[in-house]
């Protein structure tokens, strides 16, 4: 493909995201565009064709322009921005080629190229010079219409990245998401690349970790801002009420549905649907939601009318799925379909760079949203931060701040005002395993492994509460090696869930 977004946009001196938006918006469905005039600049020596295009183009709702030869279009260019040029081949006394060179030294803008007598050589020199496509004339009005724009469209979608992607860099932040981290700058890009497509995205990553938000960040910077995002959660439903929630009913489909009810399907259409904790559902549920995904239409509870909707559907889960597909509790299929575009959350001490940057966050966050003075942290209370081993990522780090702020009474925040849990918690590097370890002199190499690895088994259980699975994952190791190495231990998970309470 073209770099067409090295270059400047246009002699006017705009940036290279100037006309993004001015592409008619077409809505799937009923092909109606809207939004502003796309302008299309049509370069052709035969007045017949130029006045065929016009017609055609402008009664499809384009500004057009026209240029009997390539030095009268290259004039317009310098003067007009345009979304999209029809560049006939053959110009008298030039080449089409020479002056889509032309263009392209000036102005960043697709190019289709037109000619009677095409030939593969030409349309693959065509291609090979930077031209979205190649048309032979006669051409076919619906064929051109699309290509035209779905050319208008493909480079408002780049440019659109690249203006979010040039605004993540100059800040460490996107859609309130706040990150400075390699890791993180990478999902703040991956965010921007796939927003304003269709395909679903899976979101992974322990609780916390800010899928929700993400979720959110990937529908705010698509083209279905305006419409709903909608989040659903799976979890806690029993199935059939899951169902209702998501597909609707009619009147009568059971008992209690004594009036027709919208699922959120329908809620949902045009714009975003937000499945969270999707491990949790059922297989029959699972089943349904896939065939929405492959057919878009479902029916409501006890209907039998086909409901056609538009939804773009992003997942999230704090479990392993690919583990529960291998178990048999996760339809293959719908993971396959679901997970077409994956994005991990690590775990925030994963990233401990990030703290101090969404400590400040929360910090002013909170400060204004009390009506307080701006507070800051001192650097004995940041260093614990900093050290922490954060079970509940994010939104713990949030609590920590909020309360932290509400309590004080001061600008600076010292270590009195963090719980405690965050002073005796967690060792987070082996160094402050010393202390433990020396209790132990006379032990064996392994006598000390074996204490150190029940101390760290016992310690991630209580942040998980007692929840082997998720312990499992942490650890990265498989369930049953997980189980065994408990009961080696000796330990008893019913009681560190029992502490918890
Ligand atoms: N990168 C981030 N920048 C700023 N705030 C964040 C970030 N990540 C998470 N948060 C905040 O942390 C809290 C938790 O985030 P979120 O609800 O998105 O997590 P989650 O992964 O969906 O958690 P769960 O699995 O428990 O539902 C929210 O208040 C969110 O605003
Ligand atoms: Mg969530």
């Amino acid at each position: 493909m073209p770099d067409l977004l090295s270059k400047p946009a246009g002699a006017s001196g705009e940036s290279a995201g100037h006309n993004t938006g001015a592409a008619p918006v077409r809505d799937e469905n009923t092909g109606a565009s809207t939004g502003p005039r796309a302008r299309i600049l049509v370069i052709d020596d035969e007045a017949a064709i130029r006045e065929s295009l016009e017609t055609l183009l402008a009664f499809e709702g384009f500004e057009v322009h026209t240029a009997p030869n390539g030095p009268e279009g290259l004039a317009k260019l310098e003067k007009v921005l345009f979304d999209l040029i029809l560049l006939d081949v053959a110009l008298p006394g030039q080449n089409g080629l020479e002056v889509l060179a032309q263009i392209q030294s000036i102005a960043t803008v697709p190019v289709i190229m037109i000619s009677a007598y095409a030939t593969v050589e030409m349309a693959v020199r065509a291609m090979q010079s930077g031209a979205r496509n190649f048309l032979q004339k006669p051409w076919n009005n619906e064929k051109l219409l699309a290509d035209i724009s779905s050319s208008i469209d493909a480079v408002r979608v780049e440019q659109e990245n690249v203006q979010l992607k040039r605004a993540l860099k100059q800040r460490y932040s996107f859609e309130n998401l706040i990150g400075k981290s390699e890791v993180m700058l990478r999902i703040f890009d991956m965010v921007a690349q796939v927003a304003p497509s269709r395909s679903t995205v899976m979101l992974q990553g322990e609780s916390g970790t800010g899928k929700e938000l993400i979720a959110k960040a990937l529908h705010a910077s698509s083209t279905r801002a305006n419409q709903p995002f909608v989040p659903v959660n799976g979890g806690g439903m029993p199935a059939d009420l899951l169902e209702s929630t998501l597909f609707g009913h009619v009147r009568g489909a059971f008992t209690g549905a004594i009036a027709p009810k919208k699922g959120l399907f329908e809620v949902a259409d045009h714009g975003t649907l937000f499945l969270d904790e999707i491990g949790n559902m059922s297989l029959e549920t699972q089943a349904k939601i896939l065939r929405v995904l492959q057919d878009r239409r479902f029916m409501r509870l006890g209907g039998v009318e086909e409901i056609q909707v538009d939804v773009r559907v992003i997942a999230a889960t704090n479990v392993d799925l690919q583990r529960l597909v291998a178990e048999g509790k996760f339809r293959d299929d719908l993971f396959y379909r679901l997970n077409v575009i994956n994005i991990k959350l690590p775990a925030l001490r994963e990233r401990r760079e990030d703290i101090p940057l969404l400590a400040d966050f929360f910090l002013s966050r909170y400060a204004n949203e009390n009506g307080m003075s701006s507070r800051r942290l001192s650097p004995e209370a940041l260093r614990l931060l900093i050290d922490y081993a954060w079970p509940g990522n994010v939104r713990e780090l949030e609590n920590v701040i909020e309360r932290a702020v509400v309590l004080s009474t001061a600008p600076l925040i010292g270590p009195e005002l963090l719980p405690e849990s965050l002073a005796g918690g967690t060792p987070s590097s082996w160094k402050d395993w010393a202390p433990l370890l020396s209790e132990r002199a006379s032990a064996s190499l392994f006598e000390i492994v074996e204490e150190f690895e029940k101390r760290l088994i016992l310690d991630v259980l209580e942040q998980t509460h007692g929840r082997q699975t998720e312990a499992a994952e942490r650890f990265q190791i498989p369930l049953s090696t997980l189980n065994q190495k408990i009961k080696r231990h000796g330990i008893d998970v019913k009681k560190v869930r029992g502490q918890d309470g």
